[in-house]
């Protein structure tokens, strides 16, 4: 029997029933033949095939290192990198520097370590930086740069492009007073995570760089994501990087790697930065085992990004066309899906862990829920994911 047909759904051998499974269903073979013992199947579990027991959109940090990343570590060379003797960090090092179009970088063990060593390196006691109100640094980072470095945030609202007006950056930038703090640094983030994934383009970049210029300000950009928007916006990446002072770049996100990100800016810039990554604790001794996923990651990894953006859209389209659900498309550039539930079907909560029963999870960003595709998730499991969607969304 290749499959068995009961009230119109479908039910092939095979197919994995979990502990979780069983609570609807009990399937026993007697003499050859299937015999139900419990008659209520969820549609979902029938529809679903063979369907991962857990399809995980909640981020893309949930990203496992490839085969080829677990090789290229088991065989690192390393040294003691505080003596700069690793030559596998110091090669990760040099590759993002010339990939960004900045003299040196820096491999740090995270991104919110990255953005606190470049925020620590060009600020002092008691400036303040300009930043989104939806930016990763202001709302999840524990206010690092207050906790460590007595530095104030002036938050400017971050528009639905993810772009800050420049017009709100000229009114932060205060003039010198006896009376304010002095501002210290302006930041973008690239992609911009809660406003959708959106793509900061050159231009605007260019844009907010002037400005700074004119200030004598320097200009960074949290780039956790940033080869995601090289690849949305088909540019290479140096051209979102090249003007701005630091930025810092994710690994460990859609490119897939167990640990670290690099932050990138002028020589001077990051002998500073390597004094902050001290104070931190952040030195990485034998750091080339780590770090040489992230060559694998930038020689291997960042073409295959456009596969995650081409599944987030299939992923919204699928969501839109649920009712009780919404997505504004213009924000879906790549592969972050933020979506909107009807309150009068259920709360963005209920929708999370009524997922999670039925083996989808998503997560929730400031009370907005999110799906995130990444390596490891195929067209197969966003349509699977569509799938529990609906069949939830119709209970
Ligand atoms: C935009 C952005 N910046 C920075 C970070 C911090 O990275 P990490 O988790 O490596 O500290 C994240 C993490 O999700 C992020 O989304």
């Amino acid at each position: 029997m290749k499959y068995l047909r009961m009230k119109g759904y479908i039910w092939r051998p095979g197919h994995h029933v979990d502990s979780r499974d069983r609570k609807s269903l009990a399937i026993g073979v007697h003499g050859g033949c299937l015999r139900f013992l419990a008659t209520e199947i969820t549609q979902v579990l029938l529809e679903r095939g063979d369907m991962k027991r857990d399809i995980e959109l909640r981020s893309d940090t949930f990203t496992l290192p490839t085969s080829a990343m677990r090789m290229a570590m088991h065989e690192a060379e390393v040294g003691d990198n505080a003596y700069g003797e690793d030559p596998t960090v110091n090669r990760l090092e040099k590759l993002m520097a010339e990939r960004t179009g900045h003299e040196e970088a820096l491999y740090v063990a995270s991104g919110t370590m990255g953005n606190l060593i470049c925020v620590l390196t060009h600020c002092g006691r008691g400036d303040e930086i300009v930043l989104g109100n939806r930016s990763h640094l202001f709302l999840s980072e524990q206010g690092g740069p207050a906790a460590t470095g007595s530095i104030s945030s002036w938050p400017l609202p971050n528009e639905r492009d993810g772009t800050l007006a420049l017009d709100a950056i000229r009114r932060a930038t205060r003039p010198d007073s006896v009376y304010a703090p002095r501002t210290g640094l302006i930041c973008l983030e690239n992609t911009q995570n809660c406003c959708g994934g959106v793509a900061l383009t050159p231009e605007y970049i260019a844009s907010v760089c002037e400005l700074a210029r004119n200030s004598g300000l320097p200009v960074h950009i949290d780039g956790e994501r940033i080869f995601n928007a090289a690849i949305a916006l088909g540019v290479a990446v140096e051209e979102l990087t090249r003007q701005v002072d630091s930025v810092m770049v994710g690994l460990t996100k859609g490119l897939a790697c167990p640990v670290g990100s690099v932050i990138c800016g002028s020589r001077d810039f990051i002998v500073r930065a390597r004094r902050n990554q001290r104070v931190l604790g952040g030195v990485m001794r034998q750091g080339g085992i780590v770090a040489a996923a992230g060559i694998v990651a930038l020689e291997e990894m960042v073409d295959r990004l456009a596969e995650d953006h081409l599944n987030a859209r299939l992923l919204a389209e699928g969501l839109n066309e649920i009712e009780g659900l919404s997505v504004d498309m213009r924000c879906v550039q790549t592969n972050l899906v933020y979506f909107h539930v009807d309150s009068k079907k259920m709360t963005p909560s209920e929708l999370v862990a009524r997922l999670r029963e039925q083996g989808v999870r998503i997560a929730l960003e400031l009370g907005t829920p999110r799906a995130v595709t990444h390596y490891g998730i195929e067209e197969k499991d966003v349509r699977d994911a569509l799938v529990v969607f609906r069949h939830v969304m119709k209970s």
